[in-house]
Parts: C-alpha cells; structure tokens; sequence
C-alpha cells in the first residue's frame, strides 16, 4: 500500500511560453485534508487536472495511491472523485437523478447504486430535497450535491478546485464540515484549492502556498505562522498620503515597515509591546491622522505577505470575515 494518496514530482506545465506550473513537488498524505492555497492565476486549476488525467503535463510525475497517471491513467482516474471549479450539476433533474446518472456512468449495479444514492443523499444533508429539482438549490446545496456525485464511485481521494468560491458564510461552514465528515468517516484523502486563508488555516491539516506556478511554502498552519518569526504582527491604519509617514514612525521605533494600501504593517519581534509603544510617541509626534492600530497573533495571511511581499486584499468581494481574509481579485 502506497503510504501517499498523491506524489508529484517536477511537475511542469506550459501554455506557449508562460510556465503555468513549474517544477511543483508535491506528496499528499493519506488521511489528509490538504489546501493548495494561491492567488488568480497561481497555477491551482492547472495543477489539478494534470492529476486529474484532464491536462498532460510538459514533463514530471504524477503518482495516484502508487499508479503512475501517464502510464496507467484509467486505472489511476478510477482512485479520484472529482469537484471542478465550476458548478456541474443538472437543473432540470432532481437531486436523485443527478446521482443516478453519475453512478450509471460508473456501471454501479441497480439494487445498489439507489442504496448509494441515499447514502449520498444523507452525507450531503440533501435526502429532503432528494425529488427537488437541482436549478432550484442554493449555491451551498448544488455544491454539497457535487461532492456527493464525486463520491458515487467510491474513491479514496477527492479533488476539489476551490469548493467554496462565491459562496456565503453559512454555505461555505456546511461544505466544510461535508468534507471533515467524509475525511473522517469514510477516510478519503482530500485535496482541495482555495483562495481563501482562513480555509486554508482553519480546515487544512497542510497547506502549499503556490504563486506563480511555483510552491513557495509547504506546512501545517502552526508551522507557516512560525515563519513569520516570533511576536505580534502591528499594524496601523491611515489616509493614503500619510503612509510614508507612518513607516518612517515604525523606522524610529525600531520596527520594519511594510506599506500596503491602506495601511502599514510590521513584525513586532519579542519585544512588542515595548515597540507599539514607542511607535505610539512617534506617531503622535509626527500629528498623522490614525485610522487604528492594533496588533494581532501572526496568521497565514501575514506568512503569504511575507513569502510574496504582495498584499493581500482584506476589503473586496463577496467574502468577508472577521480579518476579511480574501485574496481574490489580487489577479494579474
Ligand atoms: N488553457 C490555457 N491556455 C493558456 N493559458 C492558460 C490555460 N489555462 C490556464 N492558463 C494560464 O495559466 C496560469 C495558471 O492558471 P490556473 O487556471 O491554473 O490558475 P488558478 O490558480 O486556478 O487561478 P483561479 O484562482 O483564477 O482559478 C494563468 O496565467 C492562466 O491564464
Ligand atoms: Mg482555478
């Protein structure tokens, strides 16, 4: 038994002369929920159906619970369910003739396959809405009946391309505990991509940050937040135009300024305290009009702004949370 659900080696994708994917190495687990985690265009989708069997790659290995996916592609497709990035189910057809057809593609044999549906039915929280139309479903319920359909066949892995994108805090809580409950009840090895950090950190047992094509990190959420180094991250908030000066405040207080839009941040060492106060006498020196300061516990949203020295976007879209840990439309 491979002790791997998934093993990519120098893994490479071009489209023309861009590198969409370059030299990834990459071995997932068994039994773990991991999250590729990347801004627009970071290579995830492109990663996935190289291993999904959808995209041949330029050169590199790809490894499904020990079958190499080159040489023994139906046999290795056969070990993944599938969830794209975009929603697949039909409209016009009820929950149960969605999972039908899926399970009649699979060749699952009559008396069973309709036990299977309304198992899948149950996981997913759907078996009342088991003759509803899908057109009629909220975005969560067709995205919770997708995971359901990737499971028809039963598989020991599930791939899903950014599961919860565009959904609303309560849909995207149900898909989350959709997928601990099948890691944990039917042992399936999850691998999924997001957009989002505080997915990434509050459902992922390992994280990659990709960017660029190329996988800048590699961890559990503990292990990246301790790339950041020790102390709290400070960060003060004003008008646009006085951010020059505010970093100049954090130089003064012995602290290294990053300037983002709104605001400007910093690492606060072991000292922290003592620094916030000096920036403090600083800042109220210089007479620059404060938004906020605050100083918070490092978070994996901090480890990709020091990784990628980019910002990322905690205001825009549809996705708030309480940091507002949102990287979409950080697109190139
Ligand atoms: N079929 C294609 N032909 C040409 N370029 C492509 C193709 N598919 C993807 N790309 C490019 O490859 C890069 C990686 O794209 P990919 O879709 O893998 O990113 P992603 O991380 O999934 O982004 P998103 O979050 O927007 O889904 C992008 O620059 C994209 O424009
Ligand atoms: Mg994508």
């Amino acid at each position: 038994m491979a002790e791997y659900s998934i093993e990519i080696e120098h893994l490479v994708k071009k489209f023309g002369s861009l590198v969409a994917v370059n030299d990834i190495n990459l071995s997932i687990k068994k039994g773990e929920i991991f999250g590729l985690l990347g801004p627009n265009g970071a290579g995830k989708s492109t990663t996935i159906n190289m291993i999904l069997g959808l995209l041949t790659p330029n050169s590199g290995k790809i490894l499904v619970n020990g079958i190499d996916m080159q040489k023994n592609p139906d046999v290795a497709k056969k070990q993944i369910g599938i969830v794209t990035q975009e929603t697949v189910v039909e409209a016009e057809l009820t929950a149960e003739q969605n999972l039908m057809i899926f399970g009649k593609l699979y060749h699952i044999p009559e008396p069973e396959l309709q036990k299977d549906i309304n198992f899948a039915l149950e996981l997913s929280d759907l078996t009342k809405f088991k003759h509803s139309y899908a057109g009629t479903f909220s975005g969560g319920m067709k995205r919770r009946l997708e995971v359901s359909k990737a499971l028809m066949h039963a598989p020991q892995v599930l791939l899903l391309d950014e599961p919860t994108t565009g959904l609303d805090v309560q849909n995207r809580s149900g898909i989350w505990d959709l997928l601990r409950k099948i890691n944990k009840e039917q042992n399936v090895t999850i691998l999924m991509t997001t957009q989002y950090l505080e997915e990434a950190d509050q459902l992922c047992n390992r994280i990659g940050i990709i960017d660029h094509g190329k996988l800048i990190a590699l961890g559990t959420p503990a292990e990246l937040r301790q790339k950041i180094g020790v102390g709290s991250i400070i960060e003060v908030s004003a008008d646009r135009e006085d951010l020059q000066r505010v970093a100049k405040a954090f130089d003064k207080a012995g602290l290294e300024p990053k300037i983002l839009s709104n605001k400007v941040t910093a690492s606060g060492g072991s000292n922290a305290t003592k620094k916030i106060e000096a920036l403090v006498k600083e800042i109220s020196t210089m007479k620059i009009s404060i938004h906020n300061i605050s100083m918070h516990e490092p978070t994996i949203d901090d480890v990709f702004l020091k990784l990628t020295g980019s910002e990322v976007r905690d205001t825009a879209g549809e996705y708030t949370s309480t940091r507002g840990s949102f990287m979409a439309g950080r697109g190139r």
